[in-house]
């Protein structure tokens, strides 16, 4: 294929804010239609690209956010993309205690709706993040749970369409364990009409929930979504190849297990032959080298890690100025490079 990489001066201006988006959830990626994707992946291009403009677009607003588990990416990028935008955040470790441990989740919910304008959560139960925008009138994201990680998935998509262009003409490969980012990468593909192929060991494959969602939204898109147990095939040609930890956090105890079972599926410089020529290397970090992908395939001209690990904030950016009502006259209507 022939490979255009996105042109920021073509992008379009960002679906209006207001009543459509403004106070809504991100708990799953299904909670978005492909066309609100595409508005969210077009305004974090243009905050990219002009972020002086949205300096004072969150004045005034204050982001709380709750992680039961450890984030280096997460925790600072929803940070620094707030103070961006002239907001405040207020950080809650929770490594130590489930969030509804000592209240319920709604008198939690209830409280924090008095004094905040949005929640971000990270944390094991997806029921948790779910329960939380049950009851919560401010917006809820969800920053990774045990089932999706959204906000990584839609970057990734966004870094895809920055080196690619038409992600309806892209093959991401995903190597190894069928887990929370494999779910997003999942959805989100199947959303913007991207080939997605998934190569997990038996018992170890994306959950059929998250694959039955995923297929029947391909039908609609015209994307593919593409399961296998061998790793050479579906690296076969790729554009991109993608690979996550092989135990995730909470899974620390199966690590010595599963480092055996996803041994052939180590991204190294044979499997990445495989895929096309101009194939990049992709991973959410944070990475265990040496475990599921080597030193040298990190540090290739190949890997984007880094520019994964910007985009995040560039599209959290663009989810907390629509979900938290971002100043609408405050939306550039020049072209990114005006
Ligand atoms: N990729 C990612 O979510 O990184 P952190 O766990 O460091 O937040
Ligand atoms: N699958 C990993 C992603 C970390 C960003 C985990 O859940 O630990």
């Amino acid at each position: 294929m022939s490979i255009q990489p996105m042109n920021r001066t073509e992008i379009k201006p960002p679906v209006a804010p207001g009543t459509f988006w403004s106070g809504r959830d991100l708990v799953s990626t299904r909670d978005l239609s492909p066309s609100e994707i595409d508005a969210i992946l077009n305004l974090a291009g243009i905050m990219k690209a002009r972020p002086a403009d949205f300096r004072e677009a969150l004045a005034g607003k204050h982001l709380v956010l709750f992680f039961e588990k450890p984030s280096l990416r997460t925790r600072l990028t929803f940070e620094a993309g707030m103070a961006s935008l002239g907001g405040a955040t207020t950080f809650v470790d929770q490594r130590h205690e489930r969030l509804d441990a000592r209240e319920k989740l709604s008198d939690i919910a209830h409280n924090i709706e008095r004094w905040m304008h949005a929640i971000v959560l990270r944390t094991f139960a997806q029921e948790t993040i779910d329960g939380m925008a049950e009851h919560a009138s401010i917006p809820v994201i969800n920053a990774l749970s045990d089932l999706e990680h959204p906000c990584q998935g839609l970057t990734d998509f966004f870094t895809l369409q920055e080196r690619f262009g038409d992600l309806k003409k892209v093959t991401l490969a995903y190597v190894g364990d069928g887990n929370n980012v494999a779910h997003s990468l999942l959805l989100v593909g199947a959303a913007l009409g991207t080939r997605v192929r998934v190569a997990t060991p038996k018992g170890y494959a994306p959950k059929a929930e998250i694959v039955a969602d995923a297929q029947a939204l391909a039908k609609k898109t015209g994307a593919k979504i593409e399961l296998f147990t061998d790793p050479a095939e579906a690296v076969a040609g790729a554009d991109a190849v993608y690979t996550d930890a092989w135990a995730s956090m909470g899974q620390e105890h199966e690590a010595d297990e599963r480092a055996k079972i996803f041994l052939p599926y180590r991204v190294d410089d044979a499997l990445m032959s495989k895929a096309a020529p101009h194939a990049i290397f992709m991973h959410c970090l944070p990475a265990h080298r040496g475990e599921e992908v080597t030193d040298a395939v990190m540090d290739s001209e190949r890997s984007v890690i880094f520019d994964q690990a910007e985009n995040r904030m560039h599209v959290q950016k663009a989810i907390l100025f629509l979900l938290m009502g971002g100043e609408m006259g405050r939306i550039p209507v020049r072209s990114a490079h005006a």
